[in-house]
């Protein structure tokens, strides 16, 4: 009876001295970068802690849809062509932007303390951006709110955006600067907005944008130029010809009707 409850007590010892941790994926999980057409790995290598059996799983996560890519110890059909299995890593030949999304490894092992374990990577597959289509009022009122937009969608990562006014480049301001120096812009460099607002007669001017991502910058999108109009004398005196006879007046009236 000595030498059982002697290897049991080893066996709880063993399990104090590593902590029960099961099955225990030693990959890291960085973020998955490349260039498209080249190749990406996405390594998945794990241990068990108790038995030999484990079940994995590679799924791709795009959003809201699931798809597998690894599933019942096969490479799934559609990716068949191009995967390998590297151990349970998978290599994934000539990445097109289609393959942007997050892959997650699973591994289940019954018999062990803890049965599950996951890592997902984001793969992005870098694109570089296309030149953005820019919309810019060409007429506007002083006073009014104008946006301007620029916008590309090849980009991977996102691009984000610089607009130019007559060749100068508009930089950031913070709300507080805006007011400090004179400025009326906001701009959103990941929206690719520019804002006016109000909008002022010295805002008129040639405009354009680029986008860019850490892969590489857009041509720009063509020029467009922007008018701001003030309020004209002759619209002003057309009001005034509409607005009713004031009191003074209508009491004149009155009394000479009378
Ligand atoms: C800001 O600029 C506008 C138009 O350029 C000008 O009319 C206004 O007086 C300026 N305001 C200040 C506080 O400098
Ligand atoms: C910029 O635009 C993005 C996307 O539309 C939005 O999520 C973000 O909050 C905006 N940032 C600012 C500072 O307004």
């Amino acid at each position: 009876m000595a030498p059982l409850v002697a290897f049991l007590l080893s066996l709880n010892l063993l399990e104090l001295i590593h902590g029960a941790s099961g099955v225990t994926i030693i990959s890291s999980d960085k973020d998955v970068e490349v260039n498209e057409f080249d190749k990406a790995t996405l390594p998945c290598e794990y241990v068990l802690e108790r038995g030999t059996q484990a079940r994995l799983e590679w799924k791709r996560i795009a959003g809201e849809h699931i798809s597998f890519v690894y599933f019942g110890e096969q490479i799934v059909e559609k990716y068949r062509e191009r995967a390998t299995m590297l151990g349970h890593s998978i290599e994934l030949q000539r990445v097109t932007r289609a393959d942007t999304a997050t892959y997650r490894c699973e591994v289940t092992a019954k018999q062990d303390v803890k049965i599950f374990a996951e890592i997902s990577f984001k793969l992005v597959v870098l694109v570089p951006p296309a030149t953005p289509t820019c919309k810019v009022p060409s007429s506007a009122m002083s006073g009014s709110t104008v946006e301007l937009v620029c916008k590309e969608s090849e980009g991977s990562p996102p691009s984000v955006y610089t607009w130019y006014k007559d060749n100068v480049v508009l930089m950031d301001v913070s709300a507080k600067a805006s007011t400090a120096n004179n400025v009326s812009y906001t701009l959103n460099r990941s929206a690719g907005t520019l804002r006016f607002n109000p909008v002022r007669k010295s805002n008129s001017g040639t405009y354009y944008c680029e986008a860019h991502n850490k892969v590489g910058r857009s041509e720009r999108c063509s020029l467009k130029f922007m008018q701001i109009k003030s309020r004209s004398a002759k619209s002003n005196a057309a009001t005034r010809t509409n607005t009713p006879p004031a009191g003074e007046d209508f009491k004149h009236t009155k009394s000479f009707v009378i």
